[in-house]
């Protein structure tokens, strides 16, 4: 054999090999409703079929998977034919893709002005067809390949949202289109159930919806928390068409369909991407999943007048999202120490693009949760990065584990400090027993001090801090107080103007709040809310630390592990020797009891703080006045009864003397918060 022909084999090899491999996913993924890879990843192998089939056409056949749009119907359920078919839609990825979307939209209608669109969430849950006979709901089908779809009639009555007879006065037959999901919620309930009862759980909301819309016992759909949104109208008798896409979606509303209430009209491409970028924003907050937006244009004529190509219509257009879920390979684990010593196992991976960046490094949480999933070092994983949450390694592709995977082992002793590691009782996290002696956490320590909940020092991020400890200057919080310009020029990349700024932030969040205060010393389970309440109950420093459990446990929601936690850390005499040292450099906060006695002198006021102080951080002089009885709010109105301006102060400054609120600078709010009286 020559190598031009070895060279073909081996292609038309690859080529067998990657259809078989999709033919399987697409018999994971319809038939059992367990797909076994990442849609971004299935989309991948596809693309690689399409362009073999490209460069190859006399390799292709009728069945290859290429050739239809989805899976031929299970044999249980009866088959339908769609009355109109069932299309799917072209997708964006870019915000260049939708303005080519909108121009190519305009040329063919011929169109100087922007075009109107539909935009509407696109559910991430499966197509459905629903057909009323004068009103009365008959028969639901799947989509299955877009021509002929299975009878889950009975299925679909099951739905609660489902309405089985439509209101007011219907035509004589109506097919609405729309999508059945299973909302977040509902679909984390039923996994926790099936996981107490040792069941399999579902990998994601959609395969939860489709697993349960195509099960054969409808009594098992009925215990399923599933709903429906309507988007369309497929085939319809009797009805005088309205003008425009959005007036269908009225009229379905109308009918007592349930339609969803993100849906808006939009102007133009402009439009339509301030429509995605408001949606993306909040993706993370709806009750269901959503894997992009669907820019519809509205009006019915121009539709078409549009038409369609091949399985898509070319007044429509799908805006994707970017993957929530990738492959990669998982090359180490490493543990990172926290601020309480927790030891976390931090996944090294092959770098992957996913949730629109580019991720190299995955939490695995606690070993629990490594055993659970049963990770090992080598594995081929699944990775999710969904919104701004941190990303994580969700699950294992075991069937790709190879020989020589490792075990994940967690380290007897610390990896920074080399102090013990302990798991105490029956948690889930081990910790290192080193306390201000490991490096990792008095980092962490230090940077949840300065964090912007706590002290807030503006600038004192996580490099800084690991400069900071490195160089010997700052082991403990008190530290950071005695930094001066010579010690911070010993920094690299440290000029004088930034070591100034930095030493005007630490000087402003001096003037703190006692709540602040005690979360920043970063307590075991002491979060802002449990500050909060010692804050109030103890009023001081001085009271809290002389109380004993008993009456640490009085603080409202306090109870004996967090109170046991208190009065711990106010034992260990080196963090007595931190707050001293604190108190000394004159951190201080307005002392709540004195103006408890008072009653709340400034009960009534409202304050609104601009610009920017220069003795102290906004967030904390807006603690300060609440403390003393002030309401505190972020916008000015007719209600404000003083605006506190900073420097730069902007809109809010001009609006409040439009008002005629009173204005304040700076001084004067010192001196409120000295006499803790109002302005005079
Ligand atoms: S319109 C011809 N609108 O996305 C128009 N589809 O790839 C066809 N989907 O199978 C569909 N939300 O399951 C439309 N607001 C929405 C949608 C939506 C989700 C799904 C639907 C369809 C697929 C298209």
């Amino acid at each position: 054999m020559d190598t031009a022909t070895a060279a073909e084999a081996e292609l038309q090899r690859r080529f067998a090999e990657l259809r078989r491999e999709i033919e399987q996913h697409n018999y994971r993924y319809y038939i059992l409703d367990e797909p076994q890879v990442p849609d971004a990843e299935y989309d991948r192998l596809m693309q690689q079929l399409r362009e073999l089939e490209a460069a190859h056409p006399e390799w292709v056949t009728v069945d290859s998977p290429t050739q239809r749009v989805g899976t031929a119907p299970a044999d249980e359920f009866a088959e339908v034919r769609h009355r109109v078919p069932m299309l799917s839609l072209d997708n964006a990825f870019t915000a260049d893709d939708v303005l080519n979307f909108d121009r190519r939209v305009r040329e063919r209608l011929g169109r100087e002005g922007a075009v109107r669109y539909s935009a509407e969430p696109k559910l991430d849950g499966l197509a459905i067809s629903v057909i009323f006979e004068h009103g009365v709901f008959v028969r639901a089908a799947t989509r299955g390949d877009g021509a002929t779809g299975e009878d889950v009639t009975s299925n679909v009555r099951t739905i609660r949202s489902m309405p089985l007879r439509l209101r007011g006065a219907v035509p004589a037959l109506v097919e609405a289109r729309g999508e059945v999901f299973m909302p977040v919620a509902g679909f984390e309930r039923l996994n926790a159930e099936a996981a107490a009862r040792g069941e399999k759980t579902f990998v994601n909301p959609r395969n939860a919806a489709a697993g349960s819309l195509r099960q054969l016992d409808p009594q098992v759909t009925a215990t399923r928390p599933l709903e429906i949104f309507f988007y369309g109208l497929g085939a319809q008798e009797g009805l005088d068409l309205p003008v425009r896409h959005s007036e269908i979606l009225a009229l379905l509303a109308e009918w007592g369909l349930r339609v969803c209430a993100e849906t808006r009209v939009v102007e133009g491409a402009e439009g339509c991407l301030d429509y995605y970028r408001q949606i993306g924003a909040r993706r993370a907050s709806l009750a269901y999943q959503i894997d992009g937006v669907v820019y519809k244009v509205d009006e019915l004529a121009a539709q078409a007048t549009l038409g369609f190509v091949a399985r898509a219509p070319r007044w429509a257009v799908a805006h994707k999202f970017p993957a929530e879920e990738a492959l990669t390979r998982l090359r180490d684990v490493e543990f990172q120490v926290g601020r309480t010593g927790a030891l976390t196992p931090v996944a090294r991976l092959e770098p992957v693009f996913v949730g629109g960046v580019t991720v190299s490094n995955a939490t695995l949480h606690n070993m629990d949760e490594v055993l659970r999933k049963d990770v090992r070092i080598g594995d081929t994983v699944v990775v999710r990065r969904a919104g701004d949450v941190i990303p994580e390694v969700a699950r294992v592709m075991l069937e790709r584990r190879p020989a020589d995977a490792r075990p994940i082992v967690m380290p007897a002793a610390c990896p920074v400090c080399a102090s013990p590691v302990q798991r105490e009782g029956d948690e889930a996290v081990a910790r290192c027993t080193g306390g201000y002696r490991c490096s990792a956490q008095r980092k962490e320590r230090l940077r949840h001090f300065a964090s912007r909940r706590a002290l807030d020092i503006e600038g004192l991020g996580e490099k800084l801090v690991e400069q900071l400890v490195d160089a010997g200057l700052a082991q403990s919080p008190a530290d950071i107080f005695v930094l001066s310009q010579q010690s911070l020029a010993e920094l690299d990349r440290m000029g004088e103007k930034s070591a100034d700024n930095l030493l005007r932030a630490i000087e402003r969040a001096k003037h703190t709040t006692f709540a602040r205060f005690l979360f920043a010393l970063g307590i075991r389970d002491v979060g802002e809310a449990t500050a909060a309440n010692l804050a109030a109950h103890f009023g001081s420093l001085e009271a809290l630390m002389q109380a004993d459990l008993h009456r640490v446990q009085q603080a409202p929601d306090v109870g004996p592990v967090i109170a046991a936690r208190v009065v711990e850390f106010f034992a260990d005499p080196a963090n007595r020797e931190v707050l001293e040292r604190l108190q000394a450099a004159g951190v201080n906060w307005p002392a709540p009891r004195v103006i408890a006695a008072d009653g709340a002198p400034l009960a009534g006021l409202t304050f609104v703080l601009t610009g920017t102080l220069e003795s102290m951080a906004r967030e904390a002089a807006e603690d300060a006045l609440r403390a003393l009885g002030a309401k505190a709010s972020g916008s000015v109105s007719a209600k404000t009864s003083y605006l506190i301006a900073g420097r730069d102060a902007g809109s809010k400054l001009r609006k409040a003397s439009d008002l005629g609120v009173p204005i304040l600078d700076e001084a004067a709010l010192q001196r409120v918060l000295e006499t803790k009286r109002p302005p005079t």
